[in-house]
């Protein structure tokens, strides 16, 4: 395993691949509405990253992929293919948008509610998004991705909630997927130490059923394996001296993290 210790050069660059990424999910978002189609919001989506950003999405040919961006719907764990189908109120979607600029790459994702879902779709949006900042807030150095892992497992099995194990997050730079892998569950004090000037994801994918999943046909769509609804938030973290920086924070989640 090879976990590269980026920069300051390298960091000044992930800095600005995650600003545009995490800036593509806030410009999507009045769009995300009823009747919309994934693929014409991976159009958009596609168009702002090329001409407006001069940037690369990153999905579009990865190992095949066909489109700019994933867009994961109620059951689909990850990896969904944006198409012509229409999103409808009560719906839980995940867009999860990479972009290359400069040759580092910033990766992110949310969940949007479509109108207004179930209560337990709401709720699991929720945790999943809770689970990822609880995972966010043991980064530092000393800290252990192990550390990272239980965090974010035992608070969404604490909720009645399971963790995908199959997908994990990943360091990050000038390759989408580098070493290390960060799995969304473990022990404390288990795997890798952190040190600062490490990039990586941490990306939970969290399922109202059981943890278990399948992959369609199509050789990229995760769906639950149970049918149940699945939820993913995902952010772009750099190990700093003294603790971590969120290099995908949007504009809207600046007010909740002192000192961003
Ligand atoms: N963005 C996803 C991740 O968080 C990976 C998508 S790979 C693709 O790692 F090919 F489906 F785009
Ligand atoms: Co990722
Ligand atoms: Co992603």
């Amino acid at each position: 395993m090879s976990v590269h210790i980026k920069t300051p050069e390298a960091i000044e660059r992930m800095r600005v691949a995650g600003r545009l990424a995490a800036e593509v999910l806030d410009m999507i978002a009045p769009y995300v509405q009823p009747d919309v189609t994934t693929e014409e919001l991976d159009l958009r989506c596609h168009e702002h990253i090329v001409k407006v950003q001069g940037s690369i999405p990153a999905p579009l040919n990865y190992r095949g992929f066909p489109k700019s961006i994933c867009t994961s719907v109620n059951h689909v764990v990850c990896h969904g293919i944006p198409a012509n189908k229409r999103l409808k109120k009560g719906d839980i979607v995940n867009l999860d948008i990479t972009v290359i600029k400069d040759g580092y790459h910033g990766d992110t994702s949310m969940m949007f509610c479509v109108g207004e879902p179930s209560i337990l779709a709401r709720r699991l949006v929720k945790v999943t998004r809770e689970a990822l900042w609880r995972g966010i807030s043991v980064v530092r150095p000393g800290a252990t991705l192990g550390d990272i892992g239980h965090a974010v497992q035992q608070f969404v099995e604490a909720q009645g909630y399971s963790v995908v194990r199959e997908y994990c997050g990943h360091g990050i730079g000038r390759e989408f997927h580098e070493d290390p892998q960060v799995l969304h569950y473990g022990k404390p004090g288990e795997g890798l130490v952190l040190r600062p000037g490490m990039c990586f994801t941490i990306e939970p994918m969290v399922n109202a059923g059981k943890r278990f999943i399948k992959l369609l046909p199509d050789g990229w769509t995760v769906v639950t394996k149970d049918r149940s609804l699945s939820a993913q938030w995902e952010h772009t973290l750099l190990v700093t001296p003294d603790g971590h920086e969120v290099l995908t924070l949007r504009a809207d989640e600046r007010a909740a993290v002192p000192g961003a």
